[in-house]
């Protein structure tokens, strides 16, 4: 029997900036407290990009290097990079493009994926049809997102919540089964009121009125996003696992977009996993939107053994969420 195609996590990396913002920093900023943000949200302290002219694609371009030097592979050998991101360097041309020449991959063509918090879900998806159709040998799929630079540091709705940070992997074509495996996305405009960008888009273009109105910062109604979350993100896990005939005790881990630690463990909980079979680093880093998920995985890479079965979930902004099945191993 001819096995198919799949793609294959070949290697996994990231790039955190080295400056953080703590709770307790956050607390002579806007009227918040640090017993506030860990039990509502999990997060003790994020990381933040600082310093004049740099972007989301600096985060990129060290996350990608690393890559390469993982695999020992030249840049040039890359095929094609997509980043996941709602903090591109500019409208455009997009990061992907930019990131390719910063980091040399002078064969690759380069895309952005704009689905906030399941960008990466959805990028990846995207990254292993490419590799299934035979066209493509290495693509690279990075998560990464510049929060600090739409993220109002006077709302303390928003200002506790976000980080930055890039991660990535690279996909390759594999004959024995493993890497992706099956992957559930959904998406619903008629979530855009309750989280969204108000300005800076064709609908209300930059102007005076848009600045002075801080309409370039992330909005976000809480609640009817928390819920939203807790269903879509449990919902889409537990259809995956039914679909490819699963059970929580077939799963090795959980990997989570890090939005909530209350998000995290509903959908841990209606998986029937326990805690230890959970991802969770938000503590440390907060949400980094599309970078969250990759992040995780370069952090517990040390941990995952050759056929792992593990699910990667997310819900974020649009409203987009989703979840993907992977075998471990290459
Ligand atoms: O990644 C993309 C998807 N995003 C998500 O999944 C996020 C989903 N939403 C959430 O995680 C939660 O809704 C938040 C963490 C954003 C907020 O938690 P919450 O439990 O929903 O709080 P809330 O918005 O209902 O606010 C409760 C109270 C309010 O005060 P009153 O009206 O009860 O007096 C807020 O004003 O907490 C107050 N509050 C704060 N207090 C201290 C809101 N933010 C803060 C704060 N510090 N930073």
């Amino acid at each position: 029997m001819i096995q198919k195609t799949t793609a294959a996590i070949t290697a996994v990396s990231g790039f955190l900036p080295e400056d953080k913002l703590t709770n307790f920093d956050l607390e002579k900023m806007v009227d918040t407290n640090d017993e506030w943000i860990r039990t509502r949200t999990g997060i003790s302290e994020r990381r933040i990009l600082k310093g004049e002219g740099l972007a989301t694609s600096d985060m990129v371009v060290p996350a990608v290097k690393l890559l390469c030097e993982k695999r020992g592979i030249s840049p040039e050998e890359i095929d094609c990079l997509i980043v996941a991101t709602v903090t591109p360097d500019m409208v455009f041309p997009a990061t992907a493009n930019i990131a390719c020449d910063k980091v040399g991959a002078k064969n690759a063509f380069g895309f952005d994926v704009s689905a906030a918090c399941s960008g990466f879900l959805y990028s990846l998806t995207l990254g292993a049809s490419m590799i299934e159709s035979g066209r493509y040998k290495k693509v690279v799929v990075c998560g990464a997102d510049k929060m600090s630079a739409i993220t109002d540091y006077t709302d303390r709705n928003t200002c506790v919540l976000f980080g930055d940070a890039a991660a990535a992997v690279l996909l390759e074509p594999n004959n024995d089964g493993f890497g992706i495996q099956d992957s559930l996305l959904k998406s619903d405009g008629s979530g855009v009121a309750y989280l969204h960008m108000k300005a800076g888009g064709s609908l209300r273009p930059a102007s005076i009125e848009t600045v002075t109105a801080k309409q370039h910062f992330a909005f976000q109604d809480g609640q009817p996003v928390f819920k939203a979350a807790v269903k879509g993100m449990a919902d889409v896990s537990a259809e995956l696992l039914e679909k490819n005939n699963l059970t929580g005790e077939d799963i090795a881990w959980l990997v989570p977009h890090q939005a909530n630690l209350r998000i995290i463990d509903a959908t841990a909980n209606r998986m029937g996993l326990s805690k230890e079979k959970v991802m969770i680093n938000i503590q440390k880093y907060g949400n980094t939107t599309a970078a969250t998920i990759p992040l995780c995985l370069w952090e517990w890479e040390n941990q995952l053994k050759k056929g792992d079965n593990i699910v990667l979930a997310a819900f974020g902004g649009g409203f987009t969420w989703g979840a993907t099945l992977v075998k471990w191993g290459s």
